[in-house]
Parts: structure tokens; sequence; C-alpha cells
């Protein structure tokens, strides 16, 4: 028998069918349910994404109403919660509070994590308090209560002010929303994978999302972003971005915000983004993350021929509206829950337990020696994998 190759990172392996999202690596295309991410970013909101996502058409005016008036009602905090969070240490990771509070959410409310249909309403749930978790953390960590709610705010405008702390401008939502929107799902992406593992053995929702968190939180994922931003504030200034950027690579250090396991063009989403950070560059009169990003990204292609993915110009939408860095990937979260649940909810519709098998290379027929028999192995030799 022919010895099995190895598809290392699962890279182009097909692993379910899926009808949520597509994305077209060679065209640089990615849609939602059938509809183009281009459309939806200028024409949708993130309410209405998440309807589309998880019910798989758009919604009537009534259908969107009732879900936004659904998704308001679930913004709180249960004070269990609140009271946990409150003793966490104020250097705790924003990202490890928000997995902590995911797994703390289902143990207060089990009722919403029956594996199965019923589990939309875990992720409602889930999509309308992530925010509230995240802010919460923030003020917590400076000794603050958390933001008092607003009611009325669409989604975009209730998390824009609950991570800024400040009353947003009409531009300032729309990002926002534009931004949350471009989040919400990416198809296999790994934390969407992780969650759809989870639910393919009938563990519950929350612990899906659970494992999706710790998965984004890495920064070949999701973390990226904040890297992104940490790397324009060590560079300074466009005159010395072509040589920091050129020292990087001849370190052979990964540019964060470029490159993608799909993508072989430009990622869609980066170039909503672009606009996006030059549009409230303007607005604050502040154009030097845009000019920085500019510069970055012409040196990364002229050497590397890679291309801008999704982090790239997020964390510069972010610090303009006020948010602080390590918040950038919790946000993504708050937004990808919609992906992360509306793919449990399809593998629990089609569900097959997700058991891949590997190429075994050690050996498979060693003769058990007694301890007092045994010579220990060099020092060198004898290390934990
Ligand atoms: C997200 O999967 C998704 O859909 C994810 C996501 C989503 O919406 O869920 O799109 C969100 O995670 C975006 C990606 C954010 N991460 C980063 O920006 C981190 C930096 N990028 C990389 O580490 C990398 O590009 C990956 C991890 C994103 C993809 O890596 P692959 O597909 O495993 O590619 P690879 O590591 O095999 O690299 C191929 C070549 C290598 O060169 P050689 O060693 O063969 O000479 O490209 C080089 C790499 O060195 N390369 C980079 C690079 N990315 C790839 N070189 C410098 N900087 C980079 N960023």
């Amino acid at each position: 028998m022919a010895t099995p190759t190895v598809d290392r990172g699962l890279e182009d392996v097909v692993a379910a069918e899926s009808k949520i999202c597509f994305i077209d690596g060679k065209e640089g295309r990615l849609v939602y349910e059938g509809y183009d991410i281009r459309d939806l970013a200028e024409k949708s909101t993130f309410e209405e994404v998440a309807y589309l996502l998880w019910y798989g058409q758009l919604p009537t005016r009534g259908q969107l109403s009732d879900l936004s008036k659904r998704l308001e009602s679930l913004r709180s905090l249960p004070v269990p919660l609140r009271d946990v969070m409150e003793h966490l240490p104020p250097n705790a990771q924003p990202m490890d509070v928000l997995r902590t509070a995911v797994s703390g959410l289902a143990i207060l409310e089990p009722a919403e994590t029956k594996p199965g249909p019923s589990s939309i309403g875990g992720a409602l749930r889930l999509t309308a308090v992530l925010p509230s978790i995240i802010s919460a953390a923030d003020r917590f960590r400076r000794g603050l209560e958390p933001l008092p709610e607003r009611p009325g705010l669409s989604h975009a405008a209730h998390v824009a002010y609950l991570l800024s702390g400040k009353t947003a401008t009409e531009l300032d939502v729309r990002a926002m929303d534009v931004a949350l929107i471009l989040h919400a799902d990416h198809e296999l992406n790994a934390s969407t994978f992780s969650a759809r593992v989870t639910a393919s053995t009938l563990s519950d929702l929350y612990s899906a999302v659970t494992s999706a968190v710790g998965t984004l939180k890495g920064p070949l994922h999701g973390g990226a972003n904040e890297r992104v931003m940490a790397m324009l504030r060590e560079i300074g200034t466009i005159d010395r971005a072509e040589v920091a950027v050129r020292e990087k690579l001849a370190r052979h250090e990964r540019i964060m915000g470029f490159g993608h396991r799909v993508y072989k063009v430009e990622d869609p989403r980066a170039t909503i983004l672009r606009e996006w950070s030059r549009r409230l560059g303007e607005e604050n009169h502040d154009m030097r993350w845009y000019d920085l990003l500019r510069k970055v990204e012409s040196v990364v292609h002229q050497e590397k021929g890679l291309y801008p993915n999704v982090d790239l110009y997020s964390g510069s939408v972010y610090t303009l509206l006020g948010i602080p860095d390590d918040l950038f990937t919790p946000l993504f979260a708050a937004s990808r829950v919609v992906g992360w649940t509306a793919h449990v909810l399809e593998e629990y519709n089609d569900l097959r337990l997700i058991r891949p098998t590997a190429l075994y290379t050690g050996p498979t027929r060693l003769t058990y020696v007694p301890i007092d028999e045994r010579v220990a192995a060099e020092p060198a030799s004898a290390v934990p994998r």
C-alpha cells in the first residue's frame, strides 16, 4: 500500500460541505450565503448579516426588527459573571478573560447550551453579550465600573460606544458596522474549524465557542492586527519604514497583516478596510497610520510579493475609533462569533464526528523492558516532544 501523504496544516484539504461562506482565493472574492462581501459592506448591517449567516437568507424588515430587539435584550452581564470578572487579575489578557467568561456563561445559563437547532438561542446570547464582556473586562482592569447600557443603539453603535467609552460619530458607527460585517465569517479558518470539531462530538455551542476563542488568540490567526499596530509604533516615522521592513524580512520575520492560506491576491476585506482607514484618518486629521501602512505595503509586496490580509488595516481603523490595541482580537471574536455559531448549527444539522488520522512514523514492535534493566538514554535525546 502506498504511503499516504500528509497535508500539513490540512492545506487544501476539503473537510466539510457548507453553504455559509465561499472564498475564491484566486479572484479575491468573499461570499456569505451567495452575497458578495463588497455588496454587504456597502449596503448591509451587522444584524442583517448575522441573520443571513444563521438562517441562510436576508431578513424581511419585520424579521430584522425582531432580531435587533432580541439582541438588544440580551446584552447584559449576569451578576455572578460580573463578580468573577471583577476579581480576575487586572493584567489578565483580554482574550483569556473572554474565553473564561464564555465558559462561565455556559454554567450560569445552561438552557442555552443544548446541542441542536435550539442552540440559536445561545448564538444570539453570545453575539449580544460578547461586547459587554469585552468592555467590562477593560473597565474592571482600569478600576472602573462597567459602562451603563444605552438603549436604542444599533449593534455597531453599541459596540463602538462600549469599546471606546465615547459617543461615536455617524461615520465611526458605519466604520464599526463594516468592520463587524467583514469579520463575521471566513469559511473553515482555524477558529471556525476548531468550533466545528468541538460541535462534531455533540458538545455544546458554548464549549465550541470557547475552543474558537482559544484558537483565534494565536498571532498567526486573530492576534495579527494588534501586532501590526505594535510594528507601526516601533517604526515610528514613514522615512524609517522601508529599512525597518527590510530588516525584519532579512531576519526571516513574518510581517503581520500579510499573506494568507487561501487568498493568492489581495484579501477583499483589506481593500475595504484600507479605504475606511483613509476615511477615518481624514475625519480625525491623523493620516500617520494610513500613510505608514501604504509604505509598508509597497515594500512587502515589492520584496516578497505578498498581499495584505484583513489584519493589516483593521488595527488602524480600531485605533482611530479610540479602541485599545489589546481589544482588537476580542473585537474580532465579537464579530466572528456569528460565523462560529452558524457553522456549529450547520454541523449539528449534518453531524459527523471529525476525526482525521495521522501518518505514524515511530516504531511499532518494541519489547517491553523492566525498569531496572533500562539504560538511561543520552540526556540530549531524552527530551519531551
Ligand atoms: C487571519 O484562515 C483564515 O481565513 C484566517 C482569517 C480569517 O478571517 O479567519 O483570514 C484571519 O488569520 C488572517 C491572517 C492573519 N495572520 C497574519 O497576518 C500573520 C502573518 N501571516 C502569516 O504568518 C501567513 O501568511 C499565514 C499564517 C497567514 C499563512 O501562512 P501559510 O499559508 O502557512 O503560508 P506559509 O507560512 O507556508 O508561507 C509561504 C511563504 C513562506 O516563504 P518561504 O519560507 O517558503 O520562503 O510565504 C512567506 C513564508 O515565509 N510568508 C511570509 C508571510 N506570510 C507568508 N513572509 C513574511 N511575512 C508574512 N506575513
